[in-house]
Formats: C-alpha cells, sequence, structure tokens
C-alpha cells in the first residue's frame, strides 16, 4: 500500500515512517524537517522537506499519488498555544482542512490525527473518557490553551459532517501522550515554557537545572509507549470498514500517573542508568509563570480503549521500560548541539 504521511518529519511521524516501511509499505513523506528521519534509507521512502503552506499543489499531488493518507500536522506543545494561537489554528484547522479537501477531491481514505486534549477537562463522576460518549469542556476564551483543542474538535466535527454526507472516508486518532526515543528536543536549565514535559525533565537531569512542576504537578497523564502506538494505528488501517467515520483513543490506561510522580520516577530511573547522583532540584511553578498569563491546565483521565480492543489491539509496554527506553536514547545521544534555544519544533 501506498501512503501520503503529512508531518513526516515530527517524533510521531518519524517512528510512523519506521513502521509502515517495516511492514512492506510504501511512504511518500512531507514536513519543514527531516533531522528526525535523515537515518531512513529506503526505495520506498521518498521524503518533501516542504512546508505545507506554501506547497498545495505537492500535497495535492502526494494525495492524488496515495492510497491512504495520514494527517500528523500539527503544532502539539502547549507553550505554542499560548505564544502564537492564530499560528497553531491555522496550521492545526486551516491546512488540515485543505488536506481533507484534498482527500475527498480524489476519493482517498484519510487517516486524522487530532488529541487526547478534544475532551478537556473531566467532568465529576467520570472515571475515563470515551470516544462517542464524554462531554468536551473547555476553558474560558480568554484562556488561549483551549484554542488548540477548538480547531482539533472543529476540525474532527467537520469530516464527521463530511462522512455522513458520504463525501469523506475517515478515521480520527487521540492520541494520549506517546513517548519513545527522538520526543520534542533537549533545552538548557531553567528554560520555561519550550517542550512537553518529558523533554523537560530529561534537559534538567542532564543539565543539572532546576525541574519545574507546574502548578506542583498534580495533574495526572496517560503516557503511552510510542510502539504501542504504532501497533494501535495499524489496527485501524487494517480495518477500513471497522473503522469507518470512527475516533479512537490510543493510549495505555494502565500508565496513567501525576506529573509529580512522573518526575520522581525519572530521577531514580536516571540514577539506575547513569549510576550518577541527579543534581536537579525540583520546583514548583505557576502555570502563568511557566507559560503565560493564558495558560491554563487541566487534569486528564485515563482513556477507555474498548473500540480499539475490539479491533485486536491492546497495549503491552508499561510505563517504566518505556521511560527507560526513551531516557537511553537521550542520554547515549548526550551532547551539546542538542541543547536548542527553545525554537518552534518541527510539525507533529
Ligand atoms: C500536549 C498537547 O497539548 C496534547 O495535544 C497532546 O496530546 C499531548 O501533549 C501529548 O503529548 O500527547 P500536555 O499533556 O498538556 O498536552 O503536554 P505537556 O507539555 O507534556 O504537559 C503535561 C503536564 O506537565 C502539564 O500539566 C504541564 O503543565 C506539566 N509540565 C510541563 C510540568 O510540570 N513541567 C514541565 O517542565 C513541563
Amino acid at each position: 500500500m501506498r501512503l501520503a504521511l503529512f508531518g513526516a518529519g515530527g517524533f510521531i511521524g518519524s517512528h510512523l515512517v519506521e513502521h509502515l516501511l517495516d511492514r512492506g509499505h510504501e511512504v511518500i513523506g512531507l514536513d519543514r524537517e527531516g533531522d528526525k528521519i535523515a537515518h531512513v534509507n529506503s526505495d520506498r521512502f521518498t521524503f518533501h522537506g516542504a512546508d505545507i503552506r506554501t506547497s498545495q499543489d505537492l500535497a495535492d499531488d502526494m494525495v492524488a499519488e496515495s492510497d491512504v493518507v495520514v494527517d500528523l500536522l500539527a503544532h502539539a506543545n502547549p507553550s505554542l498555544y499560548v505564544e502564537m494561537p492564530l499560528e497553531v489554528v491555522d496550521l492545526n484547522f486551516y491546512e488540515n482542512l485543505r488536506i481533507a479537501e484534498q482527500c475527498i477531491a480524489h476519493g482517498r481514505r484519510l487517516i486524522q490525527y487530532s488529541s487526547c486534549e478534544v475532551y478537556g477537562k473531566p467532568v465529576a463522576g467520570e472515571t475515563s473518557w470515551h470516544e462517542d460518549l464524554s462531554p468536551m469542556v473547555y476553558g474560558p476564551i480568554d484562556k488561549h490553551r483551549w484554542i488548540y483543542a477548538s480547531a482539533k474538535q472543529l476540525l474532527e466535527r467537520i469530516l464527521r459532517v463530511r462522512y455522513d454526507a458520504g463525501e469523506l472516508n475517515f478515521s480520527t486518532i487521540r492520541p494520549f501522550n506517546f513517548i519513545g526515543p527522538r520526543l520534542d528536543y533537549l533545552v538548557p536549565a531553567g528554560t520555561v515554557g519550550g517542550p512537553r514535559v518529558f523533554a523537560h525533565f530529561m534537559s534538567a537531569l542532564l543539565s543539572g537545572g532546576p525541574m519545574y512542576l507546574v502548578n506542583g504537578g498534580d495533574v495526572s497523564r496517560t503516557f503511552t509507549s510510542i510502539y504501542d502506538a504504532n501497533e494501535a494505528f495499524h489496527a485501524i488501517l487494517d480495518n477500513p470498514e471497522a473503522a469507518a467515520g470512527e475516533a479512537f483513543n490510543i493510549g495505555n490506561p494502565a500508565n496513567h500517573i501525576p506529573i509529580r510522580e512522573l518526575a520522581l520516577i525519572m530521577i531514580r530511573l536516571y540514577g539506575e542508568l547513569t549510576g550518577r547522583t541527579p543534581l536537579c532540584e525540583i520546583q514548583t511553578q505557576p502555570g502563568e509563570e511557566f507559560y503565560g498569563p493564558t495558560y491554563e491546565d487541566s487534569d486528564r483521565l485515563p482513556p477507555n480503549i474498548s473500540k480499539l480492543e475490539a479491533l485486536g489491539w491492546s497495549p503491552s509496554r508499561d510505563l517504566e521500560s518505556t521511560l527507560r527506553e526513551t531516557m537511553r536514547f537521550y542520554l547515549e545521544s548526550e551532547k551539546p548541539d542538542l541543547f536548542q534555544p527553545v525554537a518552534a519544533p518541527p510539525f507533529a
């Protein structure tokens, strides 16, 4: 099968490229950066280093030439939602919508990556998030943090309307905090904003700088191995009829922990992996200072994964082994040029 992968150079995209090639597929990828896939060498992989916003004809050709289109294009770091909310909507909504329109025009199946963030905040009495049953509750309009979830949700709703009209065959994926090698990027000691939490904690361990717990680290996340996530993707790819028009949570409910606990586990694992005592110190920081005044943090619930289990998938990688292999990646590639100034990361 030939797949077009928009956002092939990001963390999830780079793993999906490897996974799809391993399974014998042909992949045409597009991203504005290709560092994370520079090691991929296959005559079944074509990569276009291009910015989607100025490459609409190329994108249209990619869709036309493919059997299935996978759209991962997104700014997915909360610091960007508050720093450049309109750019987030531009990429995560308008550009994604354009790709969906191209899929409609060429009659192609679309697998759209969305986010667990579309659920927003938990409501009283809920214990997990179900794709088709859970409400979606967001914060006030002046908290730009929610513009990302709003854009993703509207995109999901439009895809569903076009599906119901018989115009588009699609499935949506809602990732729950995937982790693995090549996740995000490291930052210098004391950086605020920037990448997601794993990369911040790893940077603090490597640099000896402070490890910030935003608002005390009491909120929880479901950390999910990128390798489990790839297998879940394949269950969706391989079941086009059962997956048509459906949204799917991809997450490992067994790996649901508070951020404070993540910090403590990573500190312990760093000691075990290196034999060194970490120099970094845990400090609490208000969300408004770490990200800015328009940030609002939120707790999350674990995913209900019964829909994907019905397609034959279940996660098998536990939290500690997933963290260990992700941390080992950074320990083995430890070098000064990994510490970049805070900058917009590649898409997805
Ligand atoms: C982000 C995206 O917004 C989601 O769309 C995406 O699904 C998710 O990442 C993901 O990786 O799947 P979020 O989980 O809030 O959502 O991203 P993080 O930046 O990793 O934040 C997780 C928690 O850690 C937040 O409570 C944040 O305030 C906290 N944090 C972050 C710290 O306590 N310290 C830090 O140094 C960084």
